[in-house]
């Protein structure tokens, strides 16, 4: 078995094949005069584990070439964070299922796909092939146990509940939720709601940070609140349009990610939990 990755997910496919013991491919990237993708890969074994977050169109692009490369050896995709996820209902007359036509376009010469923290399960189903979805929750976890000793672990609505409950219970920290109601894809109205973190430190954690308008929101109210200091942390640093300035700016201590999309401040590793899965099946 060899590891292969896009450029998107180089540090970790180097970890996983680091924790699986297998070598790693080396790839060569580049891109034609008219901008188009290609790439080529030195030599591929008979099983293959390919990585690559779909965190925009050439990250996806990327993907498809290397599953393309890898065609005839027996193959496992990861793909640590997928990018479409979140349209995954027909919300208005007219619009795809991106997250259904992303999956059906991956799952091609694979025979298992690997995801992390996939923003809904539900979504697993497209893909038409066995899949196992791994949640980072007791390493986001071990991490904050590192950085503080009481904090309250927030999540900022519905959706991020089970994630949050993951964290709080591994540390046996305390548990809130804040309830948020969409307006549009930047905006978001969150309900008050009295919280006991008046002098606490408070984390909210959340699956993806995008525009980083969930967590100034929520970060906002609980500074009138009274809280000491508020952090997040989330599994898929997506940080568009100058958003973790925006958070900084909002008055966060702190915000971390995992290398699921490769980033500065990407304190946790998915490697531990998808080489387990590899492993496991
Ligand atoms: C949405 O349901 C997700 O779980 C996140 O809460 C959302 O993607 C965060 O987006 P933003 O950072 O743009 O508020």
């Amino acid at each position: 078995m060899k590891v292969i990755s896009t450029e998107y997910s180089q540090i970790l496919g180097a970890r996983i094949s680091q924790r699986l013991g297998v070598s790693l491919v080396d790839v060569k990237f580049s891109k034609f005069p008219d901008g188009e993708l290609y790439l080529r890969t030195g030599p591929l074994d008979e099983e293959m584990v390919i990585v690559g977050s779909v965190t925009g169109s050439d990250a996806l692009v990327q993907l498809l070439l290397l599953i393309d490369a890898c065609s005839e050896s027996d193959n496992r995709l990861v793909i640590p964070y997928m990018g479409y996820a979140r349209q995954d209902k027909q919300f208005q007359p007219g619009e795809p299922l991106s997250a259904r036509a992303i999956a059906r376009t991956v799952a091609h010469h694979v025979r298992g796909i690997y995801t992390v923290n996939i923003h809904d399960e539900n979504v697993l189903r497209h893909f038409g092939i066995p899949t196992t979805n791994s949640s980072l929750g007791n390493d986001v976890a071990d991490y904050l146990k590192s950085e503080f000793k009481d904090p309250i672990i927030l999540a900022p609505d519905d959706g991020a509940r089970y994630f949050a409950e993951q964290i709080a219970g591994s540390g046996n920290w305390e548990f809130d939720q804040l309830e948020k109601t969409r307006i549009s894809g930047e905006s978001v109205r969150m309900d008050k709601k009295d919280l006991r973190t008046k002098g606490r430190d408070v984390v909210i954690v959340d699956d993806i940070i995008s525009t980083g308008g969930t967590i100034a929101a929520a970060a906002g109210m609980l500074y009138e609140q009274g809280a000491k200091s508020v952090h997040a942390a989330c599994v898929h640093g997506v940080f568009t349009g100058g958003a973790y300035t925006h958070l900084a700016a909002a008055g966060l201590k702190s915000v971390i990610c995992s290398d699921t999309i490769e980033r500065a401040c990407s304190h946790v590793s998915a490697a531990g939990i998808v080489s387990k899965a590899l492993s496991e099946c």
